[in-house]
């Protein structure tokens, strides 16, 4: 069903139900988000998208990702005291991940260039410094690749993200979806000759698949199984081993020869 709300004075279609930042998102409104992400449910962990709620059934400040639309919502993303509460998150968040350049350049945005809050202090912080414990590596590594091999390790400020024990996991599937969800770029990892090294989760080492063909490393063997089981139609055979590069010659090839035997008959 189709709805309406608006924000800053604008009205906006919408579907009822769907979240308020993404609605935001989708006319062009900036509202910060962390802890957000399409694949995953609404969290609602970093209060950055705070918003406040002027006229619906729960007036005042608010979350814009938990936040679900419904006719005659009205919202204002830029109230003098949502920006009030935004900067002193973004001090907070200097102070929790002083090393992350996604932080510092938002504060520097909204005017701010250092914190009054006691710096974390990082000896050797596999995060580098830039973790600010929004959750979504681990929301994604569990609830979308299903292998739950990082989670949350520590209580009030000790607080971290890593493998259980700090120990290398074989749970991890090797697959990067933890640094690409990441909104502060904190987790790192390599690949040396057929090995991916997870560095920010106990330097977990991961092997690479080889291609049959060109002999390139080319995805983590574990993705690989876990991407080839959920694949329908199923891969077939003959490209099963083949880097995506010689997979698609190899598909090239073979309509070039299936045309050209149409053509000799
Ligand atoms: S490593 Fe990145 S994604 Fe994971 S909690 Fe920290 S900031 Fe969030
Ligand atoms: S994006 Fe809404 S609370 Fe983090």
């Amino acid at each position: 069903m189709t709805i309406q709300i608006t924000i800053n004075g604008n009205p906006c279609s919408s579907e009822a139900g769907e979240s308020v930042l993404t609605i935001a998102r989708r006319e062009g409104v900036e509202i910060p988000a962390f802890c957000h992400d399409e694949t995953l449910a609404p969290y609602g962990a970093c209060r950055m998208c705070l918003v406040d709620v002027v006229s619906g059934p729960k007036k005042g400040v608010t979350t814009a990702c938990t936040l679900q639309a419904m006719d005659g919502l009205e919202i204002i993303t830029d109230t003098p005291e949502i920006l009030r509460l935004r900067k002193v998150l973004l001090e907070l968040y200097l102070a929790q991940a002083p090393k992350s350049k996604t932080i510092k350049a938002l504060a520097a945005q909204h005017g701010i260039k250092k914190t009054r809050f006691a710096k974390k202090v990082h000896p050797e912080d596999p995060l580098q410094g830039q973790c600010i414990l929004c959750g979504l590596c681990v929301r994604v590594c569990r609830d979308i690749m299903g292998a739950g091999a990082i989670s949350y390790i520590g209580r009030g400020q000790f607080t971290e993200i890593n493998t259980p024990f700090y120990e290398e996991n074989d749970a991890c599937l090797g697959c990067g979806a933890c640094a690409q969800v990441c909104p502060t770029q904190a987790i790192a990892f390599e690949d040396i000759t057929g090995t991916r090294v997870m560095k920010s989760w106990s330097e977990t080492k991961v092997p690479l698949k080889q291609c049959a063909a060109c002999g390139n490393y080319f995805a983590p063997v574990p993705f690989t199984a876990y991407a080839y089981e959920k694949l329908d139609p199923a891969i077939r055979d003959e490209i099963r081993d083949l880097c995506p590069d010689c997979r698609r010659k190899e598909m090239t090839r073979k309509a070039i020869l299936l045309r050209a035997e149409g053509v000799g008959r």
